[in-house]
């Protein structure tokens, strides 16, 4: 079981560079030649927020084309950057969103159980959890306490270091989201948007991983009054592989780059020594 993660596309009507800058159209299009590429294939991707970057129809209508030339289910949360009625229409010929009120939703791939969170608050940068979505989440993890379950929502529930956007991170229910978390030990992985960058830290007991951006990321500036800047480093996306019931997270670049190259010892290689030459490697190859 293997579940892809891309985050924060950005997209702009046609022709629009986000911020002047980024090209968001044609870095979501890599993104989706990456997934495509994947080997074994992904039994579903998740979109943690910001899949456009205005909210608007036109940019909704990019994301949906670029979503449905994908052979496995996409789930995506809204994030600051969304607009939620544009959203929920966007996608309403998955599903998987609900008709009305915050775009909560809990799906399955294959023994995973995915609960998507709605974190967004209109006209606002910084996200929250309301009650409802508090107690969607409550409900929906104690109807399958043996599941390995993710949560995915945009802005995450804790500081970065990266002043400008932990000021921006999740508030209101960041406390109750840890207290049920910590009560629910199905919880594998709470995964999130919203930061542009790879960032993990521990939270309620299980992992809360922010995905890296498929576009631009956030410049990694751990000053206090570092200023809101974003970088054209290499474009990411994560994949989560289960294995009875245990994840794994990588990280990898949307981008192809040269290889892959066999490892071939050199024959002065130090670990060429008895032990590892009569070990199942074999003489000549290397594994890592
Ligand atoms: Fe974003
Ligand atoms: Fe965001």
């Amino acid at each position: 079981m293997i579940i892809a993660q891309i985050s924060d596309l950005h997209v702009r009507p046609r022709g629009q560079l986000a911020y002047g800058v980024s090209e968001t159209n044609l870095f979501a299009e890599h993104a989706i030649h990456a997934l495509l590429r994947l080997d074994p294939r992904p039994d579903c991707v998740l979109v943690t927020g910001d899949l456009t970057d205005c909210g608007l129809q036109e940019e909704y209508a990019i994301v949906a084309d670029l979503l449905s030339r994908l052979p496995f289910p996409a789930y995506a949360v809204p994030g600051n950057h969304d607009r939620r009625e544009p959203f929920r229409q966007a996608f309403a010929q998955s599903g998987y969103l609900p008709d009305a009120g915050p775009l909560n939703f809990a799906v399955w791939c294959g023994p995973v159980r995915i609960i998507g969170l709605d974190s967004l608050v209109a006209g606002a940068s910084h996200g929250a959890l309301g009650s409802e979505t508090i107690g969607f989440l409550e409900e929906t993890l104690a109807r399958s306490p043996d599941a390995p379950t993710l949560i995915m929502l945009h802005h995450p529930p804790f500081n970065t270091g990266i002043a400008h956007m932990d000021a921006t991170r999740l508030f209101e229910g960041a406390e109750e989201l840890k207290r049920i978390v910590a009560a629910h030990g199905q919880v594998r992985r709470i995964l999130c948007g919203h930061v542009h960058r790879s960032i993990q830290q521990m939270f309620g007991g299980t992992l809360c991983q922010i995905a890296p951006s498929v576009g631009h990321q956030v410049t990694l500036d751990l000053r206090p009054d570092g200023p809101s800047s974003f970088v054209l480093e290499a474009p990411e996306f994560l994949l989560h592989r289960f294995d009875r019931g245990d994840v794994v997270t990588h990280t990898a670049k949307v981008d192809r780059a040269p290889g892959p190259f066999p490892f071939i010892l050199p024959l002065d290689y130090p670990g060429r020594s008895q032990d590892i030459s009569s070990s199942a490697l074999g003489p000549d190859t290397h594994d890592e």
